[in-house]
């Protein structure tokens, strides 16, 4: 079973590479952001608080996600495994995710660090903010994530250098040149 996460900047790739992986590698796909977006638009209660932390540019809470990745985790063990979208976010939500792993006999096969610098990332974002009806596609909102990311998520990257997992690749190109980068750093897992 593998476990493949994608990592990276709001705006780095993740979710246009993931839909490429998912295909290729049939894997059950978990975004914590279109989770937590479709709560949103169903109107739950933790749609309600997730919006207002969304909108903030913030994260939501770690006790929170961790939950539905275990639910998700645990339905789908028939699988040939999961693409993580935005997930794990902190260091927290990391050694979380290690422990579920562990807890159902499986573990993490790679961590993808889709580089892309900041200016870039904020590029796209306006450009998707045309089309994308996200309520933190904005430039106040883009700038609060990337403080977020800067502070809360990039040292996730260095929890999985020390699991040994850890792939960065070169998140600026075509898309299809992308996918190629990451297929090859996946070195015979797929
Ligand atoms: P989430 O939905 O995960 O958003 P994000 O991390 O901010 O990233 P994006 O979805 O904006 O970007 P992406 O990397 O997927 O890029 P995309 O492929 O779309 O999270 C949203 C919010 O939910 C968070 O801020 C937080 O509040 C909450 N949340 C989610 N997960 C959480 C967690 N685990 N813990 C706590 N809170 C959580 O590409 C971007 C644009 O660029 C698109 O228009 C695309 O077409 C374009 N593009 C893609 N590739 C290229 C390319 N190669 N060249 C040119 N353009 C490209
Ligand atoms: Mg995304």
């Amino acid at each position: 079973m593998l476990n493949i996460a994608l990592f990276g900047a709001p705006g780095a790739g993740k979710g246009t590479q993931s839909s490429r992986l998912i295909e290729k590698c049939k894997l059950t796909y978990i975004s914590t952001g279109e989770i937590l977006r479709e709560e949103i638009r169903k109107g739950t209660e933790l749609g309600l608080e997730a919006k207002k932390t969304i909108e903030a540019g913030k994260l939501v809470s770690d006790d929170i996600i961790v939950k539905i990745i275990e639910k998700i985790v645990k339905a789908n063990l028939d699988g040939k495994g999961f693409l993580y979208d935005g997930f794990p976010r902190t260091v927290a939500q990391a050694e979380a995710l290690e422990s579920i792993l562990e807890k159902n006999g499986i573990k993490m096969n790679a961590f993808i660090c889709l580089d892309v610098p900041f200016d870039i990332c904020v590029e796209r974002l306006l450009n998707r903010a045309k089309t994308s009806g996200r309520s933190d596609d904005n430039e106040e909102t883009i700038k609060k994530r990337l403080v977020e990311y800067e502070n809360k998520t990039a040292p996730v990257a260095d929890f999985y250098r020390k699991h040994g997992t850890f792939v960065a690749v070169e998140g600026v190109g075509t898309e299809e040149e992308i996918f190629e980068r990451i297929i090859n750093s996946l070195k015979g897992c797929v």
